[in-house]
């Protein structure tokens, strides 16, 4: 199967030295990555900036921001089977770049933010068809917030975790997942480290893709 894997976080600046972000290490995108590769997949790995190495014989894309991982995801979907949306893409921007460093005598009080595209959903309007896997990053009603990700989003997949907790999620070596599939079945993975968890996913995106 050819892969396409989103990973890590995005940052969009505010001025040259500022930028809003999040906490995402990169490690469960990388994760499917080189378990990917392992098992004789292709992959392209779309990542944010992050501080870990990719898996050897990824091909890698490396960029900072949502625009930039947008028009990366879209310019690599050519042949694709599945495309697994692990990426933390920043859901609000600044409205206005800075090319100044902002004084902090100005203050920052009032940085107008507006929504980033939303590349996950995006995919669904390609007239190519491939398999959509998404991530839902939950600290609350899980299985709820999933369920309307997967529907809003069209999703053949929706891969839940909390991101509540520091010993598990995003940053730890460690995760919990929840698979809710479109047809509505359900699975889930009890904690362990990444690199175990991405081998389990393998298997379930080799039997999707079967079945496709
Ligand atoms: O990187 P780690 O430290 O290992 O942590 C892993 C993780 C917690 C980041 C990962 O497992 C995870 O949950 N990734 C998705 C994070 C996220 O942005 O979730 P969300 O529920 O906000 O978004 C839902 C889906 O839409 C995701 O597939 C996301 O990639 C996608 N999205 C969101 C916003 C946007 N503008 N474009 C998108 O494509």
């Amino acid at each position: 199967m050819k892969f396409l894997v989103t990973a890590g976080p995005t940052r969009e600046p505010i001025d040259p030295v500022r930028f809003i972000s999040n906490r995402s290490s990169g490690k469960m995108g990388y994760a499917i990555a080189a378990a990917a590769i392992e098992a004789g997949h292709d992959v392209i790995l779309v990542s944010g900036p992050v501080c870990i190495p990719p898996p050897p014989g990824a091909k890698l894309i490396a960029v900072n921001t949502s625009d930039e991982m947008f028009e990366a995801v879209h310019a690599h979907l050519n042949g694709i089977d599945i495309a697994v949306m692990c990426a933390a893409v920043a859901d609000f921007k600044p409205a206005f770049f800075s090319s100044k460093k902002i004084k902090k005598s100005g203050g920052m009080e009032n940085i107008p933010l507006v929504p980033t595209r939303d590349i996950l959903a995006s995919l669904a309007q390609m007239q190519k068809k491939f398999l959509i896997v998404g991530f839902a990053a939950e600290t609350n009603d899980v299985r709820e917030n999933a369920l309307r990700k997967l529907r809003k989003k069209k999703c053949d997949v929706v891969i839940a975790n909390d991101v509540s907790r520091m010993d598990t999620g995003m940053e730890s070596d460690l995760n919990e997942l929840t698979l809710f599939y479109s047809s509505g079945k359900t699975v889930s993975l009890p904690r362990e480290e990444k690199n175990f968890l991405a081998r389990k996913l393998m298997r379930f995106f080799e039997e999707l893709q079967e079945k496709s």
